[in-house]
């Protein structure tokens, strides 16, 4: 690991990589850092650390030109797999959705669901939108991260899917607040398309019922 980076204290650790926290040029930053995994070959975690930092640092970067929410990135070490981008200050959405009021709760879903349509209409996929990634900053700005995952498409599917995973993550850990949330986000998401676009919205939007169709559908089969 990176010397100047070990000596800092860790900041958060997801699933995937070490956030820590520190200055950069008099800047609150973070240094995302991605953790080797001990499961998969020297050669191959490397590659795989390497091509995610990369992917990451290049999203978070061309995103931030749509005006969407994201931090600002001022270094990428591929080799180190450590990327430094500004320290977003504030609190996941997950651990805000059960203490906000209504009207909060869906001023910030829809939001997202602007950010997601703008991110979907310009050929982007978030992939991994879930509560953990969504940050909200105490002057009640929405920002997205983590997009280490993201991936490139202008299909149906690929977008419905993206969706799917937010419902799905809605419906398991805020149950109670699914349906304010999730009508809120497509609300959002719809508001970004326009007459000659608005019809593809829709089918992506259905297609993610058809998704959770499937799911189901296999579930039952593994049942059998
Ligand atoms: N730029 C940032 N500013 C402040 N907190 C952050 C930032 N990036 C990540 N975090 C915090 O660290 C956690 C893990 O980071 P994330 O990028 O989601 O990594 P992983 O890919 O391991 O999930 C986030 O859920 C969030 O709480
Ligand atoms: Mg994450």
């Amino acid at each position: 690991m990176n010397l100047e980076i070990e000596k800092k204290k860790i900041f958060k650790k997801g699933a995937e990589a070490s956030l820590y926290y520190g200055k950069w040029f008099n800047k609150d930053v973070i240094f995302k850092y991605r953790i080797s995994k001990k499961y998969r070959l020297d050669i191959i975690d490397k590659k795989i650390r390497n091509s995610r930092t990369l992917n990451e640092a290049r999203a978070l970067i061309k995103i931030k030109n749509y005006g969407i929410n994201v931090p600002c990135v001022y270094e990428i070490d591929p080799e180190e797999s450590i990327i430094t981008m500004d320290y977003i200050p504030g609190e996941k959405l997950k651990d805000l959705i059960s203490i906000l009021d209504i009207q909060k709760l869906e001023d910030y879903f829809k939001k997202v669901g602007i950010f997601i349509g703008i991110l979907h209409q310009n050929g982007h996929i978030h992939g991994d939108i879930t509560t953990s990634n969504i940050l909200i900053t105490p002057n009640k700005e929405v920002f997205l991260i983590d997009f280490g995952l993201h991936d490139y498409s202008d299909n149906i599917e690929d977008k419905s899917v993206d969706i799917h995973l937010l419902k799905r993550v809605l419906i398991s850990s805020h149950g109670d607040y699914y349906k304010i949330c999730f009508k809120a986000f497509l609300e959002g998401y719809r508001d970004c398309y326009n007459e000659s676009s608005i019809e593809e919205c829709e089918s992506i939007i259905l297609n993610v019922d058809v998704i959770e169709t499937r799911g189901r559908y296999i579930k039952k089969e593994e049942r059998l």
